[in-house]
């Protein structure tokens, strides 16, 4: 078995899969199954910035659940009185029970009140924190440089008051991305989780009702991140880490190819069951065996944009009209 150790965010893993936050990391049963399963670390299911700074009735009532796929699981299944404490709690037992590193996260879209929990994951023991930050720049009359001030804001507030790692989970509505990115590095994001997987809505076309789209990644989907995570790679100071559409060893191989320190991962283990992780191990350690790797470090980023021949070949963002036969 090559050795499939990796550094993420100064926290020793020993493989690069990370079970990403979702119902399977809600409870502790779900984390020790994820353990056990084999995974290098595990990001909690995330506390909601509202939990702490709303009154939770009035948060349930205003939101959508068939339209929120995040909050879906957590507050429907969950108590509504699920709070910090409770939250707190399972993020210590999670350190008590577990040998792998527990990740706590939060999602959030301000700089607001909640800031002042952060210090209390890290007191309970919490390895790293991963900030979920979720805005929708949907409003046609805020630009973007103010969209992008409080993604700043959060996480220049947030690194005051915590000394473990910090990792920012991102979507991909940013314009002039990889210089943000890079921002986010210089003031002090230990890691850019690239990319979140946002609701995306359907319409029921006979009751004139919104419904939730795909609640679950596909293979397809990953083409998004292994492209930004290749532009990315060796230009932030930030760890990356891969997101959405990752269902087997051989996309864990392409990312740590293009780059990544580790990869995030939930909807594959939904559909086809933890026995996914030993599997991707497995895929990953007799790869690294077919071309004589002995460690990550000595293949990723070997398919990084600045790694390669045609760097150019990343940044196609069109398709290339002789293959399609337009002129
Ligand atoms: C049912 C469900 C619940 C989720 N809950 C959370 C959450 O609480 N916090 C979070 O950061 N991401 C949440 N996610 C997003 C996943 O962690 C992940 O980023 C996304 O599904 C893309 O990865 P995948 O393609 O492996 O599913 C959730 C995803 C699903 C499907």
């Amino acid at each position: 078995m090559s050795n499939v150790a990796t550094k993420y965010m100064g926290l020793e893993l020993k493989n690069p899969i990370i079970v990403s936050s979702s119902r399977l990391t809600r409870d502790l049963e779900g984390l020790k199954r994820c353990e056990e399963a084999g995974t290098g670390a595990v990001v909690l299911k995330s506390l909601f910035e509202e939990q702490i700074d709303v009154e939770s009735d009035r948060m349930v009532g205003d939101l959508n659940f068939d339209a929120y796929t995040d909050a879906y699981d957590y507050f429907n299944e969950k108590s509504r009185d699920y709070y910090i404490d409770e939250y707190l709690e399972l993020v210590e037992s999670a350190k008590k029970n577990l040998s792998i590193p527990v990740i706590a996260s939060v999602n959030c879209v301000s700089d607001g009140g909640w800031i002042d929990y952060a210090e209390r994951f890290e007191k309970v023991g919490a390895d790293a924190l991963e900030l979920n930050v979720f805005i929708i720049p949907a409003d046609v009359d805020t630009p973007g440089e103010y969209i992008e001030k409080k993604y700043f804001d959060i996480l220049k507030k947030v690194k005051k008051r915590v000394n473990i790692p910090v990792a920012l989970k991102l979507g991909s509505h940013f314009s002039g991305m990889a210089h943000t990115m890079k921002r986010f590095g210089l003031e002090g994001a230990d890691a850019l989780v690239l990319f979140n997987r946002f609701y995306r809505p359907d319409i029921n076309i006979e009751n004139f009702t919104l419904k939730a789209g795909q609640i679950l990644s596909a293979p397809q989907e990953m083409g998004l991140t292994l492209q930004w995570i290749a532009i990315l790679a060796g230009k932030v100071k930030s760890d990356l880490v891969a997101n959405t559409g990752i269902y087997n060893g051989k996309d864990v191989v392409k990312q740590i190819l293009a780059g990544a320190k580790a990869v995030e991962l939930c909807s594959s283990l939904m559909k086809n069951g933890l026995e996914v992780i030993p599997r991707m191990v497995e895929e990953l350690s007799q790869y690294m065996e077919r071309h004589g790797f002995e460690s990550l470090d000595d293949f990723r980023g070997k398919m990084s944009q600045e790694s390669i021949d045609h760097p150019e070949t990343y940044e196609r963002s069109q398709y290339i009209k002789s293959i399609v036969g337009i002129e």
